[in-house]
């Protein structure tokens, strides 16, 4: 029977550390097998389970027996294995499923990118460039068009469990129109529309993740006729007006990249307009290791970072918004709560 152990010994830690790959790898060939979705409420023996997934039943019991190690799924001492809280969030159908997340942080390219961040810290920029020849999104979008879509779902589903959260913490009473700046799918588009049933939306994002907006924004969906759905460059141009712009896990590019884009907030919004910005932050949050490990994927892919507190503080200032107030979302989103001076 395989237990999840705690605290190790220095030297085993390390040993363990330097093997992170291989626990990243067992999720991911979890994750791609269907195994938490294969697994019922009861115990299943491996053989069961090997058929259900089409696999060896004796590698997938090497393979549940590595992951059981950290707590995901447990071994039985009649030798089935069990769901454990966190092997259910590979499931598709959990209401918290972090299944596309888990794929999309183990995406072929990470493993190609990994390899090379001695070299990404020596220069401080990106090696996505080097490695495919184009920036991080055209490559995915034109030449990765699986990962493009698991990114698509995997920010579905974190933005449809973080929109909840936004909308109940902001109050938008007053205003009558929201735009969300590289806005994904359109989630928090879609949970504010809800909380505020007179409000206008508009989803500004890249033409071929706007193509696939959440339905209920698209023709024929119920928030339709209170929509505005915009294909485009938030670096190049923002050719939309709104009281409220919502600017979330987007400023984590290159500094040139945030400025352009916060420039072009305040020049579509104008004297007055409100803009909040929401981030993961790599200071104040209770899940620094979670942060710091997708700011250092965010330096190998885009040349971009996380921020701390001040190093937000510091570009929204520069831009020329003013702070009014910076609020937690959750245990790992903040928000920048900025007007444009009048
Ligand atoms: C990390 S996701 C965040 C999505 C959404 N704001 C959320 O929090 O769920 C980054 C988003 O920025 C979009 N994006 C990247 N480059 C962009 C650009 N130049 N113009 C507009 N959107 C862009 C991506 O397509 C993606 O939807």
């Amino acid at each position: 029977m395989t237990t999840a152990q705690t605290a190790p010994p220095p030297p085993m830690r390390l040993r363990e550390l330097v093997f992170g790959a291989a626990c990243a790898a067992a999720l991911r060939a979890a994750a791609r097998l269907g195994v938490a979705d294969a697994l019922g409420e009861s115990p299943m023996a491996v053989e069961d389970l090997a058929a259900a997934v089409k696999a060896e039943p004796k590698p997938l019991r090497r393979l549940l027996r590595a992951l059981s190690c950290y707590g995901v799924f447990t071994e039985r001492r009649d030798g089935t294995f069990a769901h454990t809280d966190m092997s259910r969030l590979l499931r598709e159908d959990d209401p918290h499923s972090l299944r596309y997340i888990a794929l999309w942080c183990t995406e072929a390219w990470t493993w190609d990118a990994w390899p090379l961040l001695d070299e990404a810290v020596r220069t401080g920029r990106n090696v996505v460039e080097d490695l495919y020849g184009k920036e991080f999104f055209t490559y995915l979008n034109e030449d990765a068009p699986e990962s493009a879509e698991v990114f698509n779902l995997a920010m579905t589903t974190s933005s449809r469990q973080s929109a909840r959260e936004v909308a109940a913490l902001l109050d938008l009473s007053g205003s009558t129109s929201v735009a969300d700046i590289g806005g994904g799918q359109g989630h928090v588009v879609a949970s504010l529309l809800d909380k505020y049933p007179s409000m206008h939306g508009t989803l500004l994002d890249l033409p071929r993740v706007v193509e696939n907006a959440d339905p209920r924004l698209r023709e024929g969906g119920d928030l339709a006729d209170r929509v505005r759905i915009v294909p485009g460059d938030c670096r190049a141009e923002i050719p939309v007006q709104a009281d409220v712009y919502i600017v979330k896990n987007i400023l984590e590019w290159d500094d040139e990249s945030t400025a352009r884009t916060l420039r072009n907030v305040i020049e579509a919004g104008g004297p007055g307009a409100r803009v909040v910005v929401i981030e993961n932050l790599v200071d104040d949050t209770p899940s620094m290791r979670f942060s710091t490990a997708m700011d250092l994927l965010l330096l190998l892919n885009v040349g971009g970072a996380k921020h701390t507190t001040e190093s937000m503080i510091a570009r929204l200032t520069d831009a020329g918004l003013v702070i009014e107030d910076i609020r937690p979302v959750n245990p790992y989103l903040h928000a920048f709560d900025c007007t444009v001076p009048k």
